[in-house]
Protein backbone atom coordinates (compact mmCIF):
# COMPACT_ATOMS: atom_id res chain seq x y z
CA UNK A 1 0.00 0.00 0.00
CA UNK A 2 1.18 3.13 -0.82
CA UNK A 3 0.77 5.49 1.98
CA UNK A 4 -0.59 9.05 1.18
CA UNK A 5 1.13 11.92 2.33
CA UNK A 6 -1.72 14.60 3.25
CA UNK A 7 0.38 18.00 4.58
CA UNK A 8 -2.25 19.99 6.96
CA UNK A 9 -2.36 22.71 5.17
CA UNK A 10 -2.98 20.94 1.81
CA UNK A 11 -6.35 22.38 0.94
CA UNK A 12 -8.09 18.90 0.17
CA UNK A 13 -6.67 17.21 3.44
CA UNK A 14 -9.37 16.97 5.46
CA UNK A 15 -11.85 15.77 2.87
CA UNK A 16 -9.66 13.03 1.87
CA UNK A 17 -8.47 11.94 5.24
CA UNK A 18 -12.09 12.29 6.38
CA UNK A 19 -13.17 9.97 3.45
CA UNK A 20 -10.60 7.30 3.70
CA UNK A 21 -11.73 7.36 7.98
CA UNK A 22 -15.51 6.82 6.33
CA UNK A 23 -13.84 3.38 4.11
CA UNK A 24 -12.22 2.12 7.69
CA UNK A 25 -9.01 3.06 7.02
CA UNK A 26 -6.23 3.91 8.91
CA UNK A 27 -4.83 7.62 8.81
CA UNK A 28 -2.35 9.05 11.24
CA UNK A 29 -3.12 12.22 12.54
CA UNK A 30 -1.20 15.33 14.18
CA UNK A 31 -2.68 16.10 17.65
CA UNK A 32 -0.86 18.97 20.04
CA UNK A 33 0.63 15.81 22.42
CA UNK A 34 1.57 13.14 19.56
CA UNK A 35 0.69 11.68 16.42
CA UNK A 36 -2.28 9.59 16.26
CA UNK A 37 -3.10 6.05 14.43
CA UNK A 38 -6.75 7.03 13.56
CA UNK A 39 -9.43 5.08 12.22
CA UNK A 40 -13.44 5.08 12.37
CA UNK A 41 -14.09 4.65 16.32
CA UNK A 42 -17.51 2.72 15.56
CA UNK A 43 -16.34 0.48 13.25
CA UNK A 44 -14.90 -2.58 14.51
CA UNK A 45 -13.36 -3.60 11.41
CA UNK A 46 -11.38 -0.25 11.10
CA UNK A 47 -10.48 -0.05 14.52
CA UNK A 48 -8.75 -3.95 14.62
CA UNK A 49 -6.86 -2.18 11.69
CA UNK A 50 -5.03 -0.38 14.64
CA UNK A 51 -4.20 -2.98 16.62
CA UNK A 52 -2.77 -5.04 13.94
CA UNK A 53 -0.59 -2.04 13.21
CA UNK A 54 0.53 -1.20 16.28
CA UNK A 55 1.29 -4.28 17.75
CA UNK A 56 -0.98 -3.38 20.19
CA UNK A 57 -2.12 -5.83 23.01
CA UNK A 58 -6.10 -6.50 22.53
CA UNK A 59 -6.62 -5.58 26.21
CA UNK A 60 -5.48 -1.89 26.13
CA UNK A 61 -8.37 0.50 24.83
CA UNK A 62 -8.34 3.64 22.82
CA UNK A 63 -9.24 7.07 23.31
CA UNK A 64 -11.99 8.73 20.94
CA UNK A 65 -11.05 11.68 19.62
CA UNK A 66 -14.10 14.18 19.37
CA UNK A 67 -13.98 17.54 17.60
CA UNK A 68 -16.40 19.35 20.11
CA UNK A 69 -17.02 18.75 23.83
CA UNK A 70 -20.63 18.53 23.24
CA UNK A 71 -20.20 15.02 21.39
CA UNK A 72 -18.90 13.22 24.68
CA UNK A 73 -22.85 12.69 25.19
CA UNK A 74 -22.95 10.62 22.38
CA UNK A 75 -20.88 8.21 23.66
CA UNK A 76 -20.33 8.42 27.42
CA UNK A 77 -23.51 8.52 29.89
CA UNK A 78 -23.53 9.65 33.55
CA UNK A 79 -21.52 12.33 32.89
CA UNK A 80 -20.72 14.04 35.83
CA UNK A 81 -20.82 18.17 36.42
CA UNK A 82 -17.36 18.41 36.67
CA UNK A 83 -16.45 16.88 33.36
CA UNK A 84 -18.28 19.82 31.85
CA UNK A 85 -16.31 21.95 33.82
CA UNK A 86 -13.10 20.34 32.41
CA UNK A 87 -13.92 20.13 28.88
CA UNK A 88 -14.84 24.12 29.19
CA UNK A 89 -11.52 24.88 30.88
CA UNK A 90 -8.96 22.42 29.10
CA UNK A 91 -10.87 21.67 25.69
CA UNK A 92 -9.17 21.44 22.97
CA UNK A 93 -6.65 20.21 24.54
CA UNK A 94 -4.50 17.53 26.14
CA UNK A 95 -6.54 16.21 28.33
CA UNK A 96 -8.46 12.74 28.41
CA UNK A 97 -11.39 12.16 30.23
CA UNK A 98 -12.37 8.59 31.18
CA UNK A 99 -16.67 8.07 31.80
CA UNK A 100 -19.19 5.28 31.40
CA UNK A 101 -19.49 4.25 27.58
CA UNK A 102 -22.85 4.38 25.91
CA UNK A 103 -23.47 0.97 23.88
CA UNK A 104 -22.69 2.72 20.37
CA UNK A 105 -19.17 2.28 21.46
CA UNK A 106 -17.70 -1.03 20.36
CA UNK A 107 -16.03 -3.37 22.61
CA UNK A 108 -12.61 -3.55 20.81
CA UNK A 109 -12.52 0.40 21.11
CA UNK A 110 -12.87 -0.09 25.26
CA UNK A 111 -11.44 -3.32 25.26
CA UNK A 112 -14.18 -4.87 26.84
CA UNK A 113 -14.78 -2.12 29.74
CA UNK A 114 -17.71 -0.23 30.54
CA UNK A 115 -16.18 3.38 30.41
CA UNK A 116 -14.26 5.24 27.43
CA UNK A 117 -11.91 7.28 26.49
CA UNK A 118 -12.69 11.15 25.27
CA UNK A 119 -10.55 13.87 24.56
CA UNK A 120 -10.93 16.94 21.79
CA UNK A 121 -7.69 17.60 20.57
CA UNK A 122 -6.23 21.07 20.17
CA UNK A 123 -5.43 20.54 16.41
CA UNK A 124 -7.56 22.33 13.44
CA UNK A 125 -6.96 19.56 10.42
CA UNK A 126 -7.83 17.19 13.17
CA UNK A 127 -10.77 18.19 14.12
CA UNK A 128 -12.11 19.25 11.25
CA UNK A 129 -11.44 15.86 9.57
CA UNK A 130 -13.59 14.13 12.42
CA UNK A 131 -16.30 16.77 11.91
CA UNK A 132 -16.12 16.01 7.74
CA UNK A 133 -16.21 12.15 8.67
CA UNK A 134 -18.66 12.16 11.23
CA UNK A 135 -17.56 9.55 13.46
CA UNK A 136 -15.63 9.77 16.51
CA UNK A 137 -11.65 9.16 15.47
CA UNK A 138 -9.91 6.42 17.58
CA UNK A 139 -6.46 6.99 17.71
CA UNK A 140 -3.60 5.48 19.92
CA UNK A 141 -0.55 7.27 20.35
CA UNK A 142 1.09 6.01 16.03
CA UNK A 143 4.03 4.41 17.36
CA UNK A 144 4.59 0.54 17.41
CA UNK A 145 3.79 -0.81 20.77
CA UNK A 146 6.41 -0.44 23.20
CA UNK A 147 8.53 2.02 21.03
CA UNK A 148 8.38 5.85 22.07
CA UNK A 149 5.98 7.57 21.06
CA UNK A 150 5.34 9.81 17.11
CA UNK A 151 6.47 13.51 17.62
CA UNK A 152 6.56 14.24 13.87
CA UNK A 153 5.38 12.96 10.50
CA UNK A 154 8.62 11.32 9.93
CA UNK A 155 8.36 9.03 13.17
CA UNK A 156 5.07 7.80 12.07
CA UNK A 157 6.51 6.90 8.34
CA UNK A 158 9.00 5.27 10.09
CA UNK A 159 7.00 2.70 11.61
CA UNK A 160 4.22 2.75 9.40
CA UNK A 161 5.30 3.78 5.81
CA UNK A 162 3.64 1.39 3.37
CA UNK A 163 1.01 0.13 5.82
CA UNK A 164 -1.21 2.65 6.29
CA UNK A 165 -3.66 4.52 3.84
CA UNK A 166 -2.68 8.37 4.85
CA UNK A 167 -0.26 10.56 6.81
CA UNK A 168 -1.34 14.13 7.74
CA UNK A 169 1.81 15.81 8.14
CA UNK A 170 1.39 19.30 10.79
CA UNK A 171 4.63 19.64 11.81
CA UNK A 172 6.44 18.65 15.08
CA UNK A 173 3.75 17.84 18.07
CA UNK A 174 3.58 21.31 20.20
CA UNK A 175 3.19 19.32 23.98
CA UNK A 176 5.14 16.38 23.02
CA UNK A 177 3.85 13.99 25.57
CA UNK A 178 0.60 12.04 25.25
CA UNK A 179 -2.46 13.99 26.95
CA UNK A 180 -3.14 13.81 30.59
CA UNK A 181 -5.75 10.93 31.69
CA UNK A 182 -8.60 11.31 34.41
CA UNK A 183 -10.68 8.63 35.58
CA UNK A 184 -14.10 10.01 36.12
CA UNK A 185 -16.38 6.69 36.08
CA UNK A 186 -15.51 6.16 40.12
CA UNK A 187 -16.06 7.77 43.40
CA UNK A 188 -13.27 9.45 43.76
CA UNK A 189 -11.58 11.05 40.71
CA UNK A 190 -8.53 9.49 39.60
CA UNK A 191 -5.23 10.73 37.79
CA UNK A 192 -4.02 7.72 35.16
CA UNK A 193 -1.41 9.43 33.22
CA UNK A 194 -0.04 12.77 34.05
CA UNK A 195 0.98 14.93 30.87
CA UNK A 196 0.32 18.62 29.55
CA UNK A 197 -2.38 19.53 31.99
CA UNK A 198 -1.17 19.06 35.42
CA UNK A 199 -2.64 17.11 38.82
CA UNK A 200 -2.28 20.47 40.27
CA UNK A 201 -4.59 22.53 37.29
CA UNK A 202 -6.99 19.02 37.48
CA UNK A 203 -7.20 19.97 41.54
CA UNK A 204 -8.13 23.66 41.11
CA UNK A 205 -11.47 21.85 39.28
CA UNK A 206 -12.13 18.80 40.73
CA UNK A 207 -11.23 19.48 44.68
CA UNK A 208 -9.94 15.84 45.21
CA UNK A 209 -7.63 13.55 43.46
CA UNK A 210 -6.03 10.02 43.94
CA UNK A 211 -2.65 10.35 42.13
CA UNK A 212 -2.70 6.53 40.31
CA UNK A 213 0.45 4.63 41.64
CA UNK A 214 1.37 3.19 38.47
CA UNK A 215 2.08 6.49 37.53
CA UNK A 216 5.04 6.17 39.40
CA UNK A 217 5.82 2.80 40.56
CA UNK A 218 5.82 -0.34 38.89
CA UNK A 219 2.86 -2.77 38.15
CA UNK A 220 3.12 -6.43 37.36
CA UNK A 221 1.79 -7.50 33.79
CA UNK A 222 -0.72 -9.72 35.37
CA UNK A 223 -2.06 -6.50 37.72
CA UNK A 224 -5.68 -5.49 37.12
CA UNK A 225 -5.09 -1.60 36.71
CA UNK A 226 -7.54 1.35 36.01
CA UNK A 227 -5.79 2.42 32.28
CA UNK A 228 -4.62 -1.20 30.92
CA UNK A 229 -1.92 1.03 28.62
CA UNK A 230 0.20 1.44 32.75
CA UNK A 231 1.48 -1.62 32.62
CA UNK A 232 3.67 -2.44 29.60
CA UNK A 233 6.93 -1.51 29.20
CA UNK A 234 6.52 1.89 27.22
CA UNK A 235 8.55 4.48 25.20
CA UNK A 236 11.57 2.46 25.16
CA UNK A 237 14.54 2.09 22.83
CA UNK A 238 16.18 -0.77 22.09
CA UNK A 239 18.55 -0.71 24.80
CA UNK A 240 18.88 -0.42 28.63
CA UNK A 241 17.85 2.85 29.56
CA UNK A 242 18.82 3.62 33.59
CA UNK A 243 17.43 6.96 35.17
CA UNK A 244 19.98 8.57 37.20
CA UNK A 245 18.73 10.87 39.89
CA UNK A 246 20.36 13.28 42.09
CA UNK A 247 23.51 16.20 41.50
CA UNK A 248 24.74 16.44 38.24
CA UNK A 249 27.83 16.03 39.77
CA UNK A 250 26.76 12.94 41.59
CA UNK A 251 25.62 11.40 38.33
CA UNK A 252 28.58 12.15 36.16
CA UNK A 253 30.72 10.13 39.08
CA UNK A 254 28.17 7.45 38.57
CA UNK A 255 28.11 7.20 35.09
CA UNK A 256 32.28 7.84 34.99
CA UNK A 257 32.48 4.45 37.25
CA UNK A 258 30.28 2.23 34.84
CA UNK A 259 30.35 4.43 31.45
CA UNK A 260 31.67 1.87 28.29
CA UNK A 261 32.01 3.10 25.04
CA UNK A 262 28.80 2.00 23.94
CA UNK A 263 27.12 4.07 26.25
CA UNK A 264 25.28 7.25 25.77
CA UNK A 265 23.55 10.20 28.12
CA UNK A 266 20.40 11.53 27.90
CA UNK A 267 20.74 14.73 29.80
CA UNK A 268 19.48 18.55 29.60
CA UNK A 269 21.06 21.19 27.60
CA UNK A 270 22.49 22.84 30.86
CA UNK A 271 24.30 19.25 31.56
CA UNK A 272 25.84 18.40 28.35
CA UNK A 273 29.54 20.30 29.45
CA UNK A 274 29.48 18.16 32.64
CA UNK A 275 28.84 14.61 30.82
CA UNK A 276 30.72 15.82 27.45
CA UNK A 277 33.06 13.06 27.98
CA UNK A 278 29.90 10.64 27.73
CA UNK A 279 28.55 10.71 24.74
CA UNK A 280 25.51 12.93 26.14
CA UNK A 281 22.39 14.07 24.12
CA UNK A 282 20.24 16.95 25.29
CA UNK A 283 16.52 16.49 25.27
CA UNK A 284 15.64 19.87 26.20
CA UNK A 285 16.06 22.42 29.03
CA UNK A 286 16.07 21.52 32.50
CA UNK A 287 14.78 24.98 33.35
CA UNK A 288 12.01 24.71 30.94
CA UNK A 289 9.96 21.47 31.33
CA UNK A 290 8.05 22.63 28.15
CA UNK A 291 11.10 21.83 26.30
CA UNK A 292 11.79 18.50 27.76
CA UNK A 293 8.46 17.39 27.09
CA UNK A 294 8.47 18.54 23.46
CA UNK A 295 11.87 17.14 23.50
CA UNK A 296 11.53 13.67 25.15
CA UNK A 297 10.13 11.23 22.26
CA UNK A 298 12.24 12.27 19.47
CA UNK A 299 15.26 11.93 21.51
CA UNK A 300 14.40 8.31 22.67
CA UNK A 301 13.77 7.68 18.96
CA UNK A 302 17.41 8.87 18.09
CA UNK A 303 18.62 6.45 20.86
CA UNK A 304 16.70 3.28 19.39
CA UNK A 305 19.55 2.10 18.47
CA UNK A 306 20.91 -1.18 19.06
CA UNK A 307 24.49 -0.58 18.52
CA UNK A 308 23.56 1.37 22.22
CA UNK A 309 24.53 -0.54 25.33
CA UNK A 310 23.31 1.62 27.76
CA UNK A 311 21.62 4.70 28.52
CA UNK A 312 21.84 7.26 30.94
CA UNK A 313 18.84 9.54 31.20
CA UNK A 314 18.55 12.46 33.87
CA UNK A 315 15.00 13.42 34.55
CA UNK A 316 13.57 16.55 36.60
CA UNK A 317 12.73 16.89 39.54
CA UNK A 318 8.99 18.16 41.44
CA UNK A 319 5.79 17.63 40.24
CA UNK A 320 3.33 18.91 37.25
CA UNK A 321 4.71 18.74 34.20
CA UNK A 322 7.62 17.59 35.68
CA UNK A 323 5.64 13.88 36.68
CA UNK A 324 4.81 13.70 32.73
CA UNK A 325 8.29 13.76 32.02
CA UNK A 326 9.61 11.31 34.91
CA UNK A 327 6.66 9.11 34.14
CA UNK A 328 7.68 8.44 30.28
CA UNK A 329 11.10 8.20 31.52
CA UNK A 330 10.78 5.91 34.35
CA UNK A 331 8.65 3.51 31.95
CA UNK A 332 11.07 3.70 28.99
CA UNK A 333 13.68 2.35 31.82
CA UNK A 334 11.22 -0.38 32.92
CA UNK A 335 11.59 1.94 36.25
CA UNK A 336 15.30 1.47 36.59
CA UNK A 337 16.34 3.93 38.75
CA UNK A 338 19.65 4.53 40.35
CA UNK A 339 20.30 7.36 42.69
CA UNK A 340 24.02 8.31 43.35
CA UNK A 341 24.04 9.56 46.57
CA UNK A 342 24.05 7.01 48.71
CA UNK A 343 20.93 6.96 51.52
CA UNK A 344 22.06 7.93 55.21
CA UNK A 345 21.79 5.06 57.70
CA UNK A 346 18.27 4.11 58.95
CA UNK A 347 17.87 4.17 62.28
CA UNK A 348 14.93 2.38 64.09
CA UNK A 349 13.77 4.13 67.02
CA UNK A 350 11.59 2.49 70.19
CA UNK A 351 10.71 2.13 73.75
CA UNK A 352 8.18 2.68 75.75
CA UNK A 353 5.92 5.81 76.44
CA UNK A 354 7.64 8.54 78.68
CA UNK A 355 11.02 7.12 77.75
CA UNK A 356 12.37 9.81 76.07
CA UNK A 357 12.55 9.19 72.49
CA UNK A 358 11.34 12.61 71.38
CA UNK A 359 14.73 13.72 72.69
CA UNK A 360 16.48 10.94 70.67
CA UNK A 361 14.68 11.82 67.59
CA UNK A 362 15.21 15.52 68.13
CA UNK A 363 18.59 15.23 68.34
CA UNK A 364 18.71 13.04 64.83
CA UNK A 365 16.89 15.58 63.46
CA UNK A 366 18.57 19.16 64.53
CA UNK A 367 21.91 18.12 65.17
CA UNK A 368 22.76 15.34 62.34
CA UNK A 369 19.84 17.38 59.83
CA UNK A 370 18.07 14.02 59.87
CA UNK A 371 14.63 12.64 58.28
CA UNK A 372 12.18 11.47 61.01
CA UNK A 373 9.67 9.05 59.96
CA UNK A 374 6.56 8.90 62.67
CA UNK A 375 5.08 6.13 62.14
CA UNK A 376 1.69 6.99 64.24
CA UNK A 377 1.65 9.98 61.57
CA UNK A 378 2.23 7.96 58.37
CA UNK A 379 -1.15 5.73 59.58
CA UNK A 380 -2.86 8.61 59.79
CA UNK A 381 -1.76 9.80 56.70
CA UNK A 382 -2.40 6.71 55.03
CA UNK A 383 -5.54 6.96 56.64
CA UNK A 384 -6.68 10.02 55.34
CA UNK A 385 -5.11 9.41 51.57
CA UNK A 386 -5.04 6.07 50.84
CA UNK A 387 -8.48 4.14 49.82
CA UNK A 388 -6.98 0.79 49.62
CA UNK A 389 -5.71 1.06 53.59
CA UNK A 390 -9.97 2.20 54.53
CA UNK A 391 -10.88 -0.69 52.10
CA UNK A 392 -8.80 -2.89 53.95
CA UNK A 393 -10.14 -2.09 57.35
CA UNK A 394 -13.49 -2.70 56.12
CA UNK A 395 -13.20 -5.54 54.45
CA UNK A 396 -12.31 -7.35 57.70
CA UNK A 397 -14.42 -5.03 60.00
CA UNK A 398 -17.80 -4.39 58.01
CA UNK A 399 -19.33 -0.94 59.50
CA UNK A 400 -16.18 0.23 60.92
CA UNK A 401 -15.40 2.99 57.81
CA UNK A 402 -18.40 5.41 57.12
CA UNK A 403 -18.17 8.20 54.53
CA UNK A 404 -14.76 6.91 54.12
CA UNK A 405 -13.83 7.71 57.79
CA UNK A 406 -12.40 5.39 60.16
CA UNK A 407 -15.10 4.79 63.27
CA UNK A 408 -11.63 4.57 65.57
CA UNK A 409 -14.84 4.13 68.26
CA UNK A 410 -16.28 1.19 66.85
CA UNK A 411 -13.04 -0.65 65.58
CA UNK A 412 -11.63 0.29 68.87
CA UNK A 413 -14.83 -1.53 70.60
CA UNK A 414 -14.19 -4.59 68.45
CA UNK A 415 -11.12 -5.03 69.07
CA UNK A 416 -10.27 -4.23 72.18
CA UNK A 417 -11.85 -7.57 73.57
CA UNK A 418 -10.92 -10.25 70.47
CA UNK A 419 -7.21 -10.93 70.29
CA UNK A 420 -7.93 -12.42 66.98
CA UNK A 421 -9.59 -9.19 65.71
CA UNK A 422 -6.82 -6.93 67.14
CA UNK A 423 -4.13 -9.45 65.36
CA UNK A 424 -6.04 -8.54 62.22
CA UNK A 425 -5.91 -5.03 62.04
CA UNK A 426 -2.51 -4.92 63.23
CA UNK A 427 -1.66 -6.66 60.38
CA UNK A 428 -3.15 -4.56 58.25
CA UNK A 429 -2.13 -1.46 59.93
CA UNK A 430 1.28 -2.78 60.22
CA UNK A 431 1.65 -3.96 56.55
CA UNK A 432 0.36 -0.42 55.07
CA UNK A 433 2.77 1.60 57.39
CA UNK A 434 6.08 -0.49 56.02
CA UNK A 435 4.87 -0.46 52.66
CA UNK A 436 4.54 3.09 52.96
CA UNK A 437 8.17 3.21 54.90
CA UNK A 438 9.78 1.53 52.19
CA UNK A 439 8.40 3.55 49.33
CA UNK A 440 9.83 6.56 51.37
CA UNK A 441 12.75 4.85 51.99
CA UNK A 442 13.52 4.17 48.15
CA UNK A 443 13.26 8.35 47.43
CA UNK A 444 15.19 9.54 50.07
CA UNK A 445 18.83 10.45 49.35
CA UNK A 446 21.59 12.48 50.33
CA UNK A 447 22.87 10.80 52.99
CA UNK A 448 21.02 12.24 55.85
CA UNK A 449 20.66 9.74 58.34
CA UNK A 450 16.74 8.90 58.64
CA UNK A 451 14.92 7.56 61.86
CA UNK A 452 12.03 6.05 62.00
CA UNK A 453 10.08 6.07 65.19
CA UNK A 454 7.59 3.35 66.07
CA UNK A 455 6.84 2.14 69.14
CA UNK A 456 6.13 -1.28 67.55
CA UNK A 457 9.03 -1.38 65.54
CA UNK A 458 9.09 -5.41 65.75
CA UNK A 459 5.88 -6.72 65.54
CA UNK A 460 5.33 -4.02 62.55
CA UNK A 461 8.17 -5.88 60.24
CA UNK A 462 9.94 -2.43 60.39
CA UNK A 463 13.08 -3.51 62.17
CA UNK A 464 13.91 -5.39 59.33
CA UNK A 465 14.22 -1.86 57.10
CA UNK A 466 16.84 -0.30 59.91
CA UNK A 467 20.35 -0.57 59.57
CA UNK A 468 20.09 -0.14 63.40
CA UNK A 469 17.83 -0.05 66.08
CA UNK A 470 18.05 1.73 69.43
CA UNK A 471 15.72 1.25 72.40
CA UNK A 472 15.23 3.91 74.65
CA UNK A 473 14.37 3.11 78.44
CA UNK A 474 14.24 5.08 81.78
CA UNK A 475 13.41 4.31 85.42
CA UNK A 476 9.53 3.88 85.93
CA UNK A 477 9.51 6.51 88.13
CA UNK A 478 11.13 8.72 85.76
CA UNK A 479 8.55 7.72 83.26
CA UNK A 480 5.28 8.40 85.68
CA UNK A 481 6.18 11.62 86.02
CA UNK A 482 7.09 12.66 82.70
CA UNK A 483 3.98 11.23 81.72
CA UNK A 484 1.66 13.07 84.53
CA UNK A 485 3.42 16.57 83.25
CA UNK A 486 3.08 15.74 79.79
CA UNK A 487 -0.60 14.22 79.42
CA UNK A 488 -2.27 15.67 82.57
CA UNK A 489 -2.88 11.88 84.27
CA UNK A 490 -2.80 10.58 87.69
CA UNK A 491 -0.13 9.14 88.51
CA UNK A 492 -2.68 5.62 89.09
CA UNK A 493 -3.50 6.28 85.16
CA UNK A 494 0.21 6.50 84.14
CA UNK A 495 1.30 3.58 85.87
CA UNK A 496 -1.09 1.44 84.21
CA UNK A 497 -0.74 3.13 80.44
CA UNK A 498 3.17 1.87 81.03
CA UNK A 499 2.19 -1.58 82.07
CA UNK A 500 0.14 -1.96 79.48
CA UNK A 501 2.88 -1.63 77.02
CA UNK A 502 5.85 -4.62 76.74
CA UNK A 503 8.30 -4.26 79.31
CA UNK A 504 11.73 -2.79 78.77
CA UNK A 505 13.22 -6.32 78.73
CA UNK A 506 11.27 -6.41 75.33
CA UNK A 507 13.41 -3.89 74.03
CA UNK A 508 16.56 -4.04 75.61
CA UNK A 509 16.54 -7.48 74.19
CA UNK A 510 15.30 -6.54 70.57
CA UNK A 511 17.27 -3.64 69.55
CA UNK A 512 21.17 -3.50 68.93
CA UNK A 513 21.58 -0.93 71.20
CA UNK A 514 20.01 0.90 74.66
CA UNK A 515 20.30 4.23 75.56
CA UNK A 516 19.68 5.11 79.22
CA UNK A 517 17.57 8.08 79.99
CA UNK A 518 18.92 8.69 83.53
CA UNK A 519 19.44 12.14 84.34
CA UNK A 520 17.99 15.33 83.13
CA UNK A 521 16.96 16.21 80.30
CA UNK A 522 20.03 17.85 79.14
CA UNK A 523 22.46 15.03 80.64
CA UNK A 524 19.90 12.91 77.87
CA UNK A 525 20.78 15.35 75.13
CA UNK A 526 24.22 15.01 75.60
CA UNK A 527 24.46 11.48 75.89
CA UNK A 528 22.44 11.22 72.10
CA UNK A 529 24.55 13.43 70.61
CA UNK A 530 27.23 11.75 71.65
CA UNK A 531 25.89 8.25 70.97
CA UNK A 532 24.41 8.94 67.46
CA UNK A 533 27.79 10.86 66.61
CA UNK A 534 29.89 7.47 67.63
CA UNK A 535 27.42 5.50 65.46
CA UNK A 536 28.59 7.92 62.61
CA UNK A 537 25.24 8.10 61.30
CA UNK A 538 26.37 10.33 58.78
CA UNK A 539 27.19 8.81 55.30
CA UNK A 540 29.98 10.15 53.28
CA UNK A 541 29.63 9.92 49.56
O1 LIG B 1 -2.33 12.43 23.70
C1 LIG B 1 -2.90 11.36 23.58
O2 LIG B 1 -3.71 10.94 24.40
C2 LIG B 1 -2.61 10.52 22.32
C3 LIG B 1 -3.12 11.32 21.13
C4 LIG B 1 -3.01 10.56 19.86
O3 LIG B 1 -4.42 11.74 21.39
N1 LIG B 1 -3.17 9.24 22.40
C5 LIG B 1 -2.67 8.26 23.21
O4 LIG B 1 -3.29 7.04 23.11
O5 LIG B 1 -1.74 8.45 23.97
P1 LIG B 1 -2.63 5.70 23.67
O6 LIG B 1 -3.52 4.63 23.18
O7 LIG B 1 -1.21 5.61 23.31
O8 LIG B 1 -2.80 5.81 25.21
C6 LIG B 1 -4.10 5.78 25.75
C7 LIG B 1 -4.05 5.35 27.17
C8 LIG B 1 -3.66 3.90 27.36
O9 LIG B 1 -2.78 3.80 28.46
C9 LIG B 1 -4.99 3.24 27.65
O10 LIG B 1 -4.84 2.11 28.48
C10 LIG B 1 -5.75 4.35 28.35
O11 LIG B 1 -5.37 5.51 27.67
N2 LIG B 1 -7.21 4.19 28.23
C11 LIG B 1 -7.95 4.22 27.14
N3 LIG B 1 -9.24 3.98 27.42
C12 LIG B 1 -9.32 3.80 28.75
C13 LIG B 1 -10.39 3.51 29.65
N4 LIG B 1 -11.63 3.34 29.26
N5 LIG B 1 -10.08 3.40 30.96
C14 LIG B 1 -8.82 3.57 31.39
N6 LIG B 1 -7.78 3.84 30.57
C15 LIG B 1 -8.02 3.95 29.28
MG1 LIG C 1 0.78 5.15 23.47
Amino acid sequence: MKTLYLPALGAETPALAAELINNGELVAIPTETVYGLGADGLNPDAVAKIFIAKGRPQDNPLILHIADAKDMEKFCHSIPAVAYTLAEKFWPGPLTMVLPAKDCVPKCTTAGLPTVAVRCPDCEVTREIIRRSGVPIAAPSANISGKPSTTTAQHVLHDHDGKIAAIVDDGPCRVGVESTIIDLSDDRPRLLRPGGITEHQLVEVVGDLIIDKAITESVANDAVVKAPGMKYRHYAPACEVIVVTGSKEAAAKYIEKHYKPSNRVLCFEEELDIFAPFNPLAYGKEKDVDSLMAGLFAALRELDDPAIGTVFARRPNGSGKALAVQNRLLKAAGFRTVDPAPRGMVIGITGGTGCGKTTALRTIETDFNGIIMDCDRIYYELLMQDASLLDAIENRFPGCVEDKKLNRKKLAGIVFSDPAALKDLNAITHGAVKKEVQRRLNHASGGVPIAIDAIELFDGGLGALCDVTVAITAPEEDRIARLMTRDGITQEEATARIRAQKPESYFKEKCDYVLENTGTQVDFQVKCLAFFQNLSIIKED
